[in-house]
């Protein structure tokens, strides 16, 4: 069986642990089979990624489903990684989610895209926001208590994202963010995301981007993590319709306005040099290659 798991772009600046957006490319391709070992055996094309299955995010999330549902059969599982890890892009996200998307397709589970939200979700820590849109597609706001999944499909926008030559692992980023809010950033927030909504049900992307670019409360504390990113943000501002850090970074989401592509394309060349630019569209979610 064979699976495209696409790269996700979480938060969206003002929805932090809350949307999430699944992005066309680039995308993990998962090979999963049955062996009669009665283990689960990992490989992956890169090696700065651990094949153990309790570090793996897929081998976790393996581990659990094989357990939860008392399946008996060993598992090779075989992950090419499209989607570089620690570059704020949902990589780990895309494993777990194709994975669990594999094993409900491979031993007949009928389980709903929440449940394997519920799955996937196991192997990152605490939140849902990569996994949710890399099962659903389009965009998604996720609610933890219950776990709840909202989708918003039929998005058309073009993507500029900026993947700097640095990694940022997103445990660290989650260390030095705000433990509390004021009122005023929270509510601030909180009618910008509202609006971000909003903005999709009216097909509104000029409000879209307007609305991403509004976070008090993640951004200003993140981009200090990212080489230059403010004065990045301050050059291209006027040539898009939105910008902001995608996940925990360090790459940068952009909403091209369309007829400044080159110009932007520029500019990021100017700052990031050595960075690599991805131009994408959002996304449909995990699919079955092969069976
Ligand atoms: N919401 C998470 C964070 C996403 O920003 O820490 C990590 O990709």
């Amino acid at each position: 069986m064979k699976i495209y798991s696409p790269c996700t772009s979480a938060n969206l600046g003002v929805g932090f642990d809350v949307f999430g957006l699944c992005l066309k490319e680039p995308y993990d391709i998962i090979e999963i089979k049955e062996i009669e070992d009665n283990e689960i055996k990992i490989e992956v094309d890169i090696s700065d990624i651990p094949t153990d299955i309790n570090k793996n995010t897929a081998g976790i999330v393996a581990k659990k489903m094989l357990s939860d549902f008392n399946i008996d059969s060993g598992l090779y599982i075989k992950i090419k990684k499209g989607i570089k890890g620690g570059s704020g892009l949902g990589s780990s996200a895309a494993s777990a989610a194709g994975v669990a998307y594999g094993i409900n397709k491979l031993f007949n589970l009928n389980l709903s895209k929440l449940d394997l939200v519920r799955y996937a979700g196991y192997g990152e820590v605490g939140h849902y926001d990569n996994v949710a849109p890399a099962i659903y597609g389009g965009f998604t706001i996720v609610t933890q208590n219950p776990l709840s999944v909202y989708n918003i499909k039929d998005i058309n926008f073009d993507i500029i994202v900026v993947v700097p030559n640095i990694k940022i692992e997103t445990e660290e980023a989650r260390k030095i963010i705000p433990k509390e809010v004021n009122l005023k950033d929270m509510i601030n927030n909180l009618s910008y995301a509202s609006t971000m909504v909003y903005s999709l049900f009216k097909k509104d992307y000029k409000l879209f981007g307007k609305c991403l670019m509004m976070d008090n409360i993640i951004e200003p504390v993140r981009g200090k993590l990212i080489p230059n990113y403010f004065k990045f943000k301050e050059k291209i501002k006027d040539n898009c319709l939105g910008i902001t850090i995608s996940g925990s970074g360090p790459s940068i989401l952009i909403l091209p306005k369309p007829e400044k592509e080159e110009d932007i394309i520029e500019t990021i060349k100017e700052f990031y040099p050595d960075g690599n630019i991805i131009k994408t569209c959002v996304g449909e979610g995990c699919q079955l290659l092969k069976s």
